[in-house]
């Protein structure tokens, strides 16, 4: 039997509560199948550890997940702890370490999903975000100097490798390819006069490796109009981590809201494990009281049993999904029901295995 050995750091706020319902349903999937099993490992790491410890997570943390062949993330963040600090030890951590330099975020309008904007069907919302994960705006390169004097400077640097470029945008070409997709790069060349224009140049450049792909490049500015005005222009999007991040938010508001939007880490090399997880974060306002939506997270879960090879569950999953959201019955309260968390996993459950594969 295929054991696959999952890290699951629930984290903080409503992490621990979204993440359980996640793995409720891959345990479901696993026992349904019978050819593959999960082992789950929980780790907890987070802000609340860091207040008992000093540290988000042990010295050989990334050592330790290094043995794993994917992690499972709830969320990070807790009011006690800077934002900067609990992200960038814990989850910007992971990312860098184990080289997820590829975010794979769909932003696609689920049969069922609310959307808030006029007269737009689902297929008009089918696009997957390929979000540079690994430099640019978030390389963590700067200084602050003269720090509390009046002549005080703060520089963040924005970091854009040919390297790290070429091999972002290279994956989003063979995606579209693949895929038999359109093509949108997100820029701003006009204003960021170095890193964008540089962008630019390896989006053309690699473009002719793939003339049967169609592309378009818009500057972030105007995309975040179409995308609002008109969607379905776009269908594959490769973008830079800074404009991925907003826009990704953008395209969950777009979609249902942030509960229903997910996303994987991923290292194409599979050198290191990749990490799914909900895009959304702790939602401090509403930790702890059960009213979580974690469909965003069963379907970071279906994006796992798809990096494993078993798309016919990832699909399952989707289904089942979309299955709630049209019936209405078992919904939380971001989507207009009066359910709790645990009550929309369970229906999930219980329609996997009237589906079964
Ligand atoms: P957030 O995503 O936590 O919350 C934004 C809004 O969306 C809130 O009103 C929240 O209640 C709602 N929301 C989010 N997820 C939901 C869900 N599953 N069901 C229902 N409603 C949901 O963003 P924020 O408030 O800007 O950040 C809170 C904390 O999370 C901060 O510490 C931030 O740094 C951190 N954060 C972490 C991650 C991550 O771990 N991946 C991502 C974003 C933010
Ligand atoms: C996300 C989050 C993170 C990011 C933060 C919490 C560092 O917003 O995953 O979208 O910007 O990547
Ligand atoms: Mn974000």
């Amino acid at each position: 039997m295929q054991k696959y050995k999952i890290a699951v750091i629930g984290g903080d706020g409503i992490g621990p509560e979204v993440i359980a319902e996640g793995v409720k349903v891959l345990n479901k999937v696993a026992q349904l199948d019978g050819s593959f099993e999960f082992e789950f490992t929980e780790f907890p790491w987070g802000c609340e550890y860091y207040l008992e410890r000093g540290e988000m997570m042990p010295k050989d943390g990334i050592e330790t997940l290094s043995k794993f062949d994917a992690i499972f993330l709830g969320a990070v963040g807790a009011p006690g702890v800077p934002d900067h600090v609990s992200l960038w030890d814990l989850l910007l951590r992971i990312r860098k370490s184990f080289d997820q330099y590829v975010n794979l975020r769909p932003v696609k309008l689920l049969k069922g999903a609310p959307c808030p904007l006029k007269d737009t069907k689902e297929e008009d919302i089918d696009m997957v975000f390929v979000r540079e994960n690994s430099e640019g705006e978030y390389a963590g390169s700067g200084s602050w100097l003269f720090k509390n004097k009046p002549n005080e400077v703060v520089i963040q640097d924005g970091v854009f490798s040919r390297v790290g470029c070429e091999r972002i945008i290279r994956y989003a070409y063979e995606l579209a390819k693949k895929e038999n997709k359109t093509l949108t790069s997100i820029s701003k060349g006009n204003a960021l006069n170095y890193s964008m224009v540089f962008w630019d140049q390896i989006f053309s450049e690699v473009g002719k490796e793939y003339p049967e792909v169609k592309t378009s490049s818009y500057l972030v500015d105007a995309a975040s109009m179409f995308m609002v005005k008109d969607p379905k222009r776009f269908e594959i999007v490769v973008t830079s981590n800074l404009f991925g991040d907003i826009l990704t938010d953008l395209g969950a508001a777009i979609t249902g809201g942030m509960g229903l939007a997910a996303g994987a880490n991923i290292n194409p090399e599979r050198k290191f494990p990749s990490m799914f997880e909900p895009i959304h974060g702790s939602a401090p306002d509403i930790a702890g009281q059960g009213k979580a939506n974690p469909l965003a997270t069963v379907w970071s879960a279906s994006q796992l049993l798809d990096f494993f090879g078993h798309e016919d569950w990832g699909k399952v999953l989707i289904d089942c999904i979309e299955e709630v959201l049209c019936e209405k019955k078992v919904l939380t309260a971001d989507l207009g029901g009066n359910c709790s968390t645990s009550q929309v996993g369970d229906e999930i459950v219980r329609k996997i295995e009237v589906k079964r594969i």
